[in-house]
């Protein structure tokens, strides 16, 4: 559980804010999300800034690692208009000097005279912000719609409390759960607007990963495509004895390629590929080392696209944090389940989630779900 920060008032015992703020926090959460699959290992941070009379004079989220927080892009566009007005923020304003300098500080020094933000950060090398803006005289308020907030920085924060990157376990079947047919083939099981869909998700995520099978019977490519200025993830595929081809389309030049080996592999057919050697459990990468060695550099956010066996392995594991299926009105009646064996035998031990959204996308139904039991870290 996070901590409150002990200086700030929070919202929850605090007069209930405007109407003006709830819109100027709600597009701050909007405008956070901008950022999503360009920060890590930074959040996503939206900022709004409204004068004495609420109107909103300057608007500005973290667009980019090493690039402005939110907070100074928002004081940039309001300039002097700033002065004794309020910041809107979706996470409390940093109180550290990195690539950047402090928010809190930048705050203060533009004359800001009451902050209002929605999380606390988890973050021990930046919190403390709220006191900083205390001791500046800024009237400043945590909490604020936090759980709004919350759910569209659940990647960085999930990620920060853990240690490890938020996963999201994306997959397509057919309404009877099956994820190819009994010949193997697969292509199409979901529509192309499903697949466009699946694209915005890798833009969002910081790294892409999948296993030995899909690698050897797809020859994926997982980079975006079709999403102007989006940041290539880090294209991630477990391949244990190095059995891919220099060919394969994964290695292309168009993003860049972690592939995940055992320590022993024989690797000289490919030269100047990225590689992570793990030794193995079992046989098998193991999944949280996998994991601690991805947090390592930098990866916050991770979209596994499968196959089976490894979404199984996952969720054996306790480490997928959302599940986003796309259902295809199709019946294969054979051909292999959508997920694989995660050591279930019994009913009671089935993997329960809360379904959290279920919209049409083109002809299929996209659910997306995250399950009712506390994450696992290590
Ligand atoms: N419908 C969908 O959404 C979807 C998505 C993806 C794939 N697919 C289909 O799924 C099929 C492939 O799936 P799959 O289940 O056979 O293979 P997979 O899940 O893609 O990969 C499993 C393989 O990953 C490697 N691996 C390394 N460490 C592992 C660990 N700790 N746990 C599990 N696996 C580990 C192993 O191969 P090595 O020993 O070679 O490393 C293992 O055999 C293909 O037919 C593909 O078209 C469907």
């Amino acid at each position: 559980m996070r901590q409150e920060d002990p200086v700030a008032t929070h919202a929850a015992h605090a007069a209930p804010a405007s109407d003006a703020g709830t819109r100027a926090m709600r597009r701050a959460v909007e405008l956070a999300a901008r950022g999503l699959g360009s920060t890590s290992p930074n959040p996503v941070v939206g900022c709004v800034i409204t004068d004495a009379c609420g109107t909103v004079v300057g608007e500005g989220w973290h667009e980019r690692a090493g690039g402005p927080h939110a907070e100074v892009n928002a004081l940039r566009a309001a300039g002097d208009a700033a002065r004794g007005g309020t910041a809107y923020v979706t996470l409390e304003p940093c109180n550290h000097t990195g690539r950047t300098g402090p928010c809190a500080r930048a705050l203060a020094e533009a004359g800001i005279a009451r902050v209002v933000y929605a999380v606390s950060d988890p973050n021990p090398q930046a919190s403390g912000g709220a006191a900083t803006l205390r001791a500046a005289g800024i009237d400043t308020e945590a909490g604020f719609l936090e759980a709004e907030a919350e759910a569209g920085n659940t990647a960085w924060l999930t990620s920060v409390r853990l240690g490890r990157p938020h996963v999201t376990w994306k997959y397509a079947a057919t309404l009877d759960g099956r994820s190819a047919a009994a010949d193997g083939t697969s292509r199409w099981i979901s529509s192309a607007e499903s697949r466009a869909d699946v694209h915005r998700l890798r833009a969002e995520a910081d790294a892409v990963l999948v296993g030995g099978g899909t690698l050897r019977a797809d020859d994926p490519h997982l980079a975006v495509r079709g999403i102007d200025g989006a940041t290539q993830p880090l294209r991630v595929a477990l391949d244990t004895h190095a059995a891919i081809l220099p060919s394969a389309r994964v290695l292309d030049d168009s993003a860049p390629t972690l592939l995940v080996v055992a320590e022993d592999a024989d690797t000289r057919h490919l030269p100047g590929v990225d590689l992570l050697r793990l030794p193995l459990h079992d046989g098998r990468i193991p999944i949280h080392r996998l994991l601690t060695e991805l947090y390592a550099r930098g990866v916050r956010s991770l979209l596994l696209e499968g196959g089976p066996t490894l979404a199984g392995a996952f969720a054996e594991g306790g480490t997928v944090d959302r599940v986003v299926g796309y259902l295809a009105p199709a019946l294969l009646g054979a051909g292999p389940a959508a997920f694989g064996d995660a050591g279930i035998t019994n009913i009671s031990q089935a993997v329960r989630l809360d379904i959290t959204e279920a919209v049409r996308v083109g002809p299929d139904l996209r659910i997306t779900a995250i399950p009712t039991t506390a994450p696992k870290e290590h």
